[in-house]
């Protein structure tokens, strides 16, 4: 299935503002010296290239982290931030459902914002379990975009909400996957003792984010190269009401996500 938001500049650049610390946290804890980390739908792997650098700073080696993406594009654009940071993580190419990787390789394998896009997330976490060393974790955190709350409300953003959930789902995915990932752990033949299910949000404000935020759906909802504008029904109301939104002295915008630890 094809990644519903594309690779384009725009999304790129949403995602190389990541960090370890604002999508991870939960995770960090777990890092050691001698971890040894798979990121599966790394993207352009800012979040990879943070956690390398956090297990070289524990004594270990970036070269203990790897990224994997299943097309070219965001791969090409990790190796070059690689490069820019000069961390020495490794970048693959792999598919989630089928990982070139023996059974037992990595003592923490991550996927951030991944089971909500893959054709099977099930057998995705069944994958991450199986390449996971016995004694390690798998850590994976997915946004649930009808869980997603702002203030105002004008139609243009209600309607792009609609219109992502829907366009999501029509691409195979599952844009509330945040609430589901106990649910497609236990489908995995996990069992209840081995999970620990948390949440966190990212929130956004006039001032601290919220102008970012409007700049980047309008960029990915306007742009001839994006994947996603040659599909959203109504891109001059959305665009409008993303507008009228960031305007608002008083806007707030909050994302919630379900984050999930199984232990192996
Ligand atoms: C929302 S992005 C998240 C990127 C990165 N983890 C981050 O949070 O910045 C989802 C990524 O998963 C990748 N992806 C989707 N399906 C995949 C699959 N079957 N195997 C590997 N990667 C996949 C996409 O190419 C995309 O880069």
């Amino acid at each position: 299935m094809k990644y519903t938001h594309g690779h384009g500049p725009a999304v790129l650049a949403n995602h190389l503002t990541r960090t370890a610390q604002d999508s991870l946290a939960f995770v960090l804890p777990h890092l050691h010296r001698d971890s040894r980390v798979l990121d599966v739908g790394c993207g352009p792997g800012s979040i990879t290239l943070d956690v390398a650098a956090i297990v070289a700073g524990l004594g270990g080696s970036a070269s203990q982290v790897t990224g994997v993406e299943n097309t070219d594009e965001p791969l090409r654009a990790a190796r070059g931030l690689a490069e820019e940071r000069g961390i020495g993580a490794q970048f693959a190419l792999g598919d989630a459902h089928a990982l070139p990787v023996a059974d037992g390789t990595f003592d923490v394998v991550i996927a951030h914002q991944v089971l909500q896009h893959v054709a099977d997330p099930v057998a995705v976490l069944r994958e991450l379990v199986r390449v996971a060393a016995p004694g390690g974790i798998v850590a994976v955190r997915d946004a649930d975009y009808a869980g997603m709350f702002f203030h105002p409300q004008p139609e243009g953003l209600v309607e792009w909400q609609r219109d992502y959930r829907r366009r999501a789902r029509a691409n195979g995915g599952e844009p509330d996957a945040g609430r589901l990932l106990p649910a497609w752990a236990r489908q995995a033949g996990l069992g209840p003792g081995q999970l620990g299910f948390t949440t966190s949000t990212w929130t956004y404000t006039h001032g601290s984010g919220a102008s970012w935020l409007a700049d980047s759906w309008i960029r990915r909802t306007q742009a001839a190269e994006s994947a996603e504008a040659a599909q959203v029904q109504d891109a001059a109301g959305i665009c409008a009401g993303w507008r009228s939104w960031a305007a608002d002295e008083a806007a707030a915008f909050v994302m919630p996500h379900g984050e999930l630890l199984i232990r192996v």
